[in-house]
């Protein structure tokens, strides 16, 4: 079986790639390495012993990727590739509505012509936008009370695929929806590298740890949650990546949709605590005010993903604070 990873030099790109090809698949990439660095293929290369095929195209050259496609003979794609800062998508949201869409629509054409039916989508969370419910089941409403573009685009595409797989019934659609990934490969090989200005907690107590960002701000502490500060679900980017490969073990003609999280809630003290254990580093931090627009708790109800895929989260929050520890150490 050939899968092509649009976005797979990225982050849980590239962790998926690693477990796909540990589990004997073909696996090729594809990218415009606005987000990621070429030299990933050769840590892919180290940790499997296979370097996967590359291929420096953007979503947005429909010529690319016709010929990506002409040549690739693909049965399946995981669709990594898009934009991600929900910070900057509020103030370029044309960027981020033609890149994470417009490019989608120019995938699912050219996919269409070369009669690939087969998508798997990393959708977010985000797509539940804001619910009195902290638990997140996959039937809940979405695309109510989002607060941003990117979040937008995630539900579009959604949306989108729902309508090309009634359209056509070959199609095979999967839609993930990813909880907050963290952590790193247990090589330290590979790990999340933002290029930009994170706004999630993880790549921003990895920056405070290393002195790129002074100190961690916590946006309230008055939240009803076990010490007042928001709890988010937080998966471990090993556990997700192997839930894409439970994904395209089970895929089947329509749309299937799931949550892939841990179905646990950690508040950011906790986290920060968890990292100040594993670091022996203090790591500077205020208590600021609340966010507009942030839940108190919001984790998944990952029952669906296990009964139908067989999948679930191994691995703990202790796990990825290690693995990102070490993966921050051999970086530097
Ligand atoms: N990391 C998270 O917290 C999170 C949570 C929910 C959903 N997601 C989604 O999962 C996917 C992967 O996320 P990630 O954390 O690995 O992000 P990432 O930025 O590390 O990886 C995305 C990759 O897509 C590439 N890309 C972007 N636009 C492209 C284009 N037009 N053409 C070709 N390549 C393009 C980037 O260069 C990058 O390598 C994204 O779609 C993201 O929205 C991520």
């Amino acid at each position: 079986m050939k899968i092509l990873l649009t976005g797979g030099t990225g982050y849980i790109g590239s962790h998926t790639a690693i477990e796909l090809i540990k589990r004997g698949y073909e696996v090729e990439i594809m990218d415009n390495l606005f987000n990621s660095k070429i030299t990933v293929l050769d840590e892919i290369e180290k940790i499997t012993g296979v370097k996967p095929k590359f291929y420096k195209v953007d979503l947005l050259d429909k010529e690319g990727l016709n010929k990506l496609f002409s040549e690739g003979n693909y049965d399946i794609v995981i669709h990594f590739a898009g934009l991600k800062a929900v910070g900057e998508s509020v103030e370029k949201p044309l960027k981020y509505y033609e890149n994470n869409v417009g490019g989608t629509i120019n995938l699912l054409e050219v996919m269409s012509k070369y009669n690939v039916k087969k998508i798997v989508f990393s959708s977010s969370a985000t797509v539940y936008g804001e619910q009195a419910k902290t638990e997140m089941t996959e039937e809940m409403q979405t695309g109510v009370g989002i607060t941003n573009p990117y979040g937008e685009t995630k539900h579009i595409i959604e949306e989108m695929l729902k309508d090309v797989a009634e359209a056509d019934k070959d199609y095979e659609v999967t839609i993930l929806r990813y909880f907050n990934p963290v952590g790193a490969h247990e090589s330290g090989l590979i790990g999340e590298d933002p290029n930009d200005i994170p706004n999630n907690l993880m790549p921003i107590i990895m920056k405070v740890s290393t002195g790129e960002i002074a100190e961690l701000s916590v946006y309230g502490d008055d939240y009803d949650t076990v010490d007042g500060t928001g709890m988010r679900d937080y998966i471990h980017v090993v556990d997700l990546a192997e839930g894409h490969v439970a994904a395209i073990e089970h895929m089947k003609p329509g749309v299937l949709i799931y949550n892939l999280g841990t179905g646990k809630a950690t508040s950011v003290l906790e986290m920060i605590s968890a990292f100040e254990k594993e670091s022996g580093k203090k790591l500077p931090y205020k208590i600021v005010g609340r966010r507009p627009g942030d839940l108190a708790i919001i984790f998944a109800n990952p029952e669906k993903a296990f009964k139908e895929l067989g999948w679930k989260t191994k691995l703990t929050i202790e796990d990825a604070m290690r693995d990102t520890i070490n993966y921050l150490n051999k970086r530097s």
